[in-house]
């Protein structure tokens, strides 16, 4: 009786004109039908559902997305990543972008600094190249971190202007180099239902540092990245699990600080 049920509402999908609609919508009750009857539901507990998700959307606002945020402690975000990545064995994996990515950040030159703030000095460097090992020059490279009080230059207003914020290029032989300093940990924004969510469920709020990157160049996928420190206390329970083992990365003492070496790889797009 309860799959004839199920199958009752997906069959009033019977004309729906568009297929993928059709597809999606009918896996969704399909989904939908299945969770409620594993769990029993109770009427009490639909209506905290339902009041959970109406104070979701309450939260949103131009800046704030208090739903992408749940997709991403629900660990939806970081699938629909996986789904959506190309594969290719030798090519870096793709990571979380956040909502914390700024375009129109001014080119810095090769092996610039692009730290306003005081913290541990690291020297990034590095290669970029194709999954057949060769060199890609001109590519964007686009970074971004959090300051050492765990806020990003436009959630802090005493951050000057594009603290922390990087563009560079390749050069001939694919290599870039900026200095910056050591990302730090810092919480995703606990003042709204998903804060709620994760307290009630025994979490903690916090992403372990790390250093993002997007890597634009032409006739390649384009790749959405991060580095991972492998000395923070998070990088094993990560609140976006948005962290791969392939991105975790030492930072070694070096002359000046702290030296941290990746090289990025890439699809070439004819491929994918
Ligand atoms: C970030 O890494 O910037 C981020 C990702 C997901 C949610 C919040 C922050
Ligand atoms: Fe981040």
């Amino acid at each position: 009786m309860n799959e004839s049920l199920t199958q009752s509402v997906t069959d009033s999908f019977a004309q729906c004109a568009d297929g993928r609609t059709k597809e999606i919508v009918s896996a969704l009750v399909r989904h939908l039908h299945a969770f409620a009857r594993e769990v029993k539901l109770t009427h009490e507990e639909w209506r905290r559902g339902i009041a959970f998700l109406t104070a979701t959307g309450k939260k949103c606002d131009g800046i704030r997305q208090e739903f992408i945020l749940l997709s991403d402690t629900l660990g939806l975000s970081i699938v629909l990543d996986d789904i959506n990545q190309h594969h290719d064995e030798h090519a870096t994996e793709s990571s979380l972008l956040g909502p914390f990515y700024r375009d129109g950040v001014k080119e810095s030159a090769f092996g610039a600094n692009i730290a306003q703030s005081d913290g541990e000095p690291v020297f990034f460097h590095g290669t970029v190249s194709d999954v057949h090992g060769k060199p890609v020059a001109d590519a964007l490279i686009e970074v971004w971190q959090t300051a050492p009080n765990g806020m990003y230059e436009g959630q802090d207003p005493d951050q000057p202007e594009g603290n922390l914020r990087g563009r560079f290029r390749t050069n001939a032989e694919g290599a870039y180099a900026f200095h910056s300093i050591k990302p730090t940990s810092y919480p995703i924004p606990t003042d709204g239902p998903v804060g709620q969510m994760l307290v009630a469920t025994g979490r903690h709020p916090m992403r372990p540092a790390h250093i993002h990157f997007r890597i634009d160049a032409h006739g390649y996928e384009p790749l959405t990245t991060a580095l991972y420190s492998s000395d923070d206390p998070y990088v094993k329970s990560d609140a976006v699990f948005g962290v791969k083992p392939s991105l975790v990365i030492e930072y070694v003492p070096g002359k000046e600080g702290y030296d941290a070496a990746r090289d990025f790889v890439l699809i070439p797009r004819e491929r994918a």
